[in-house]
């Protein structure tokens, strides 16, 4: 019988992640603090993260260990299954083999564990009391909820207010775990009150309410769940367990595909097989799908930017549709962030990694002949991914190809049934994304270095 499971053992949990920014083409490009446009270091970070995590931040080393008390967690769901889609591959008529590496299957239900595990113990490590942090779809507040719960820290989360009003199971998870949270924006910080007029909110402006938050109070720290160099290197253990069961499986893909929010899950899926192309003379492809509604890496612009609405973070060197775009209140709650991690803007921009835009309607009926072939009901931010990765497998029909996809799975939708249930009434709308107000947030960039 064919295999459709591809399981490692948990002795394969990884032991290292795999750091890409030494491996990165040309000079990196630094953060910048935005009052001095000097390049930023420890000590702008100091109020809000420990030392631990600007160690991995701003580290050299192109392999760091994972603390044995992170891979115990670990073990509770890793490694996470690479699964073969035959029924798919069937379904589409494609000599095209589709694996997908399926993230779902943390507690949390998405990749966010890998990070939020790791954040929690080097702040648990530092002594920190406690820790704020943002949300959009609520996958990240609530892994963050879990692994506060884990290491015995207090967890605080700013919820971005459309997901707040379309996912109250979310919310109900992250209470669960002990956490506490609140409608972003919110009438407790000056970021908040500041922006009250986006009733909708935005990724951005939650950030700015948990920066906030964490830079006032001694004994709390800030945990951002995507667009850093220690998050994507977090996210790493998935692409080297999929090199591994891809082994198992005797093949290596010809085109990775993963959804880009701020980019973590996609990196940490294709980082690893990055490596292998600049290190080895590998040439697999790389493609991101990122929302129509929030085209970042397809139509913004290659500027510094700040990471949050309010502007109280580093300038980061990023495609960014302007720190103070609110995307459109599309489903996909975690895609919908102004910027994105700026070692994948870097690799886009010297066109390592490509970039496609997805509209929401299309994502839909693409995870729906996803689930009716492999039976998952996907988030909907890897529904992203599954139409990009579909239209792949149907070109290698076209072309007759034997093309080898591997896809991200980062996260089941088990807690967006609303969203699907729009879809079927026929209610789904493809939320324009307007020109002129993207043109405004980009007329207010910050004055900084141009890099493009
Ligand atoms: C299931 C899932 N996939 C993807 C994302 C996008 O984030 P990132 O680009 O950091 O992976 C999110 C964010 O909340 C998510 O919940």
């Amino acid at each position: 019988m064919a295999t459709t499971k591809y399981l490692l053992d948990e002795s394969q949990i990884p032991t290292s992640w795999v750091n890409l920014l030494p491996d990165l083409p040309g000079e990196p490009l630094p953060p910048l603090n935005p009052g001095t446009g000097e390049p930023a270091g420890p000590d702008d970070l100091t109020p809000i993260f420990p030392i631990g995590v600007i160690e991995q931040e701003v580290s050299t080393e192109p392999d760091v260990e994972i603390p044995e008390e992170v891979r115990e967690v670990y073990k509770l769901w890793r490694p996470t299954p690479l699964i073969r889609a035959r029924r798919l591959e069937r379904e589409l008529d494609t000599p095209a083999h589709i694996y997908y590496k399926y993230e779902g299957v943390s507690p949390a239900g998405s990749h966010k564990p890998n990070s939020a595990v790791a954040q929690a113990y080097l702040n648990k490590q530092a002594g920190v009391k406690k820790l704020v942090t943002e949300t959009g779809a609520g996958q990240w507040g609530s892994a963050l909820s879990l692994a506060c719960r884990l290491f015995g820290l207090e967890c605080e989360v700013f919820m971005v207010g459309v997901s707040y009003d379309q996912k109250p199971y979310r919310r109900a998870m992250i209470e669960t775990w002990g956490g506490t949270v609140h409608r972003s924006p919110s009438d407790r910080t000056d970021a908040g009150r500041s922006q009250a007029a986006h009733e909708s909110g935005s990724l951005g402006i939650a950030i700015s309410e948990a920066v906030e938050v964490a830079a006032k109070a001694d004994d709390t720290n800030y945990a951002l769940g995507s667009v850093l160099n220690h998050v994507c290197l977090h996210q790493t253990v998935i692409g080297q367990e999929a090199i591994a069961a891809l082994e198992q499986a005797g093949e290596y893909p010809d085109v990775v595909v993963g959804c880009v929010g701020g980019g973590s899950n996609f990196a940490g899926l294709i980082y690893p097989f990055v490596r292998a192309n600049l290190r080895e003379g590998k040439t697999t492809r790389f493609l991101g799908a990122e929302p129509a509604a929030c085209p970042t890496l397809t139509r913004g612009t290659y500027a510094y930017d700040f990471g949050d609405t309010v502007g109280m973070t580093p300038l980061m060197p990023m495609y960014t549709l302007g720190h103070d775009f609110v995307p459109p209140p599309v489903h996909a709650g975690g895609l919908r962030y102004h910027g994105d991690a700026p070692s994948l803007c870097a690799l886009v921009h010297n066109g390592l990694v490509e970039a496609t835009a997805v509209k929401q309607t299309d994502a839909f009926a693409a995870a729906i002949r996803f689930a009716s072939a492999e039976g998952i009901i996907p988030g909907p931010e890897p529904a992203h991914a599954i139409k990009a990765t579909i239209d792949e497998a149907l070109a290698a029909k076209h072309s007759g190809e034997e093309r080898v996809i591997l896809l991200g799975l980062s996260g089941h939708g088990h807690f967006d049934m609303s969203a699907y249930a729009a879809y079927h009434a026929g209610e789904l709308e493809d939320l324009e994304f307007s020109d002129a107000e993207m043109q405004e947030a980009l007329d207010r960039l910050p004055s900084a270095p141009s890099i493009a």
